[in-house]
């Protein structure tokens, strides 16, 4: 479980619109622990006691990596490097301080080979632990601010509910006037290139993350699908091998450099909540739940929402879709508010004919005039990414920069 920002006045104060920071510390002595606790006062601080025993500990809730970790290397150099490596390798975005009271070079050296960017001698003075909070900060603004892409990531609460349409087509609307990536996260035959009508891939979605470490503009640009409406797309495997998985550092590193290149990044994995969507969770800023008015597919919903709310994703984050809308409908969307506790975001309405032409002929933008689904789903593209969305981000951003006291050096959030 991460550690609770709910209740956090200060937290709440300084970062409101803004991601909250967080600090994780492994092994530290009880000393320096004390003396966190007193001068970051509103930081997430979650404590391990001892080095864990394996990588375990680093499927940090819902994918989201801390900020900070502070490796104590006084209680075992050796683990403490093998800790931080670890962390370094799947979780590059995290900054990594070594805390130790040993001042021989050799070690000081081995622990910054191992990936931490400070070495804080003990006992831990308050200036440098600021000093050095707010440079890993300024690391993560900066990062921040050149990758300005949305992560859209939509879950069906179950097979069929029309994730993969809605993707392909707001993706292709959005392509229009962003620059538009989409990614089918299914680790074996996903629908996505086949409803833009590519019927082969020079490259699929799981190669794409194992070679993430060597991905630049150039090369992505050419293991690509371009899709007619400007939306670039890379496909899942093409074959029955469902066991695929991707490391987390390899997904964290994809979306490094996915988010330099897009304005927009869209994910259409697999449905439900499985290992696949929970390690998307913490990359992504919007959840699209797509639902029907169906009473399983509700019920995945509630417990999709639930399992969220453990995460403690921000509500702000989540939006259910109500795919395949009827007035008429035997359960009137009243009453999946009620069982699913919250607000339909939107409804798309059920078009059966028009959504099989998108996908048989690859159509999207030219259809918008006769078709209601098409007309919709522009509405929608214009609401995210319009003049109007555009102004209110703007500004937002601007709000966040004024808003950052001492502790909003790192920097916004979704
Ligand atoms: N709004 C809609 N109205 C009518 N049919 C739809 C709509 N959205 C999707 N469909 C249809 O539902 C089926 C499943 O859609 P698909 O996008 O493949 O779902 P998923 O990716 O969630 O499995 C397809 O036949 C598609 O044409
Ligand atoms: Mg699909």
């Amino acid at each position: 479980m991460p550690p609770s920002y709910r209740n956090d006045p200060v937290q709440t104060e300084i970062h409101s619109g803004m991601q909250p920071f967080s600090i994780v510390t492994i092994a530290l002595d009880r000393d320096s622990g004390k003396l966190l606790k007193l001068w970051l006062p509103s930081s997430l601080l979650r404590e391990i006691p001892d080095y864990p025993g394996d990588g375990s500990f680093l499927d940090w809730s819902g994918g989201s990596a801390p900020d900070v970790c502070l490796v104590d290397f006084d209680k075992g150099a050796a683990k403490a490097f093998n800790i931080a490596e670890l962390i370094h390798q799947d979780n590059p975005n995290t900054a990594i301080f070594a805390v130790s009271s040993d001042d021989r070079p050799e070690v000081i050296i081995q622990a910054m080979r191992g990936g931490c960017s400070e070495y804080l001698f003990k006992p831990l003075v308050r200036d440098q632990l600021l000093e050095a909070l707010i440079r890993a900060g300024s690391r993560r603004r900066e990062r921040k601010e050149r990758a300005s892409a949305q992560v859209l990531t939509f879950i069906g609460a179950k097979g069929g509910c029309g994730v993969t349409t809605i993707a392909t087509q707001l993706g292709a609307l959005l392509a229009g006037s962003k620059r538009t990536f989409l990614l089918d996260l299914h680790p074996s035959l996903g629908d996505a290139g086949l409803y833009l009508g590519f019927a082969s891939n020079q490259c699929h979605s799981y190669e794409l993350m194992q070679n993430a470490d060597r991905l630049e503009a150039e090369l992505l640009q050419s293991l690509v699908l371009h899709h007619y409406s400007g939306l670039d797309v890379v496909p899942s495997p093409n074959d029955f091998d469902s066991a695929r998985h991707a490391p987390t550092s390899a997904i964290t590193q994809t979306f490094n450099v996915l988010r330099f290149l897009y304005d927009f990044i869209i994910i259409d994995p697999p449905a439900g909540l499985n290992e696949h969507t929970a390690k998307l969770l913490g990359h992504s800023d919007y959840l699209y739940i797509v639902t029907v008015a169906e009473v399983s597919a509700l019920r995945n919903v509630s417990q999709i929402l639930e399992h969220l709310a453990q995460e403690e994703i921000p509500d702000e984050r989540i939006r259910v879709i109500l795919n395949r809308f009827e007035k008429r409908s035997p359960i009137p969307d009243s009453q999946i508010e009620k069982v699913i506790r919250r607000k339909i975001f939107r409804t798309v309405p059920n078009q059966y004919e028009q959504a099989v032409r998108t996908i048989t002929t690859g159509e999207s933008k030219d259809d918008l005039s006769r078709s209601d689904l098409m007309r919709n789903l522009k509405g929608w593209a214009d609401l995210i990414a319009g003049p109007t969305a555009q102004a209110i981000a703007a500004s937002a951003s601007a709000n966040n920069k004024k808003k950052s006291g001492i502790l909003g050096f790192f920097g916004g959030g979704a």
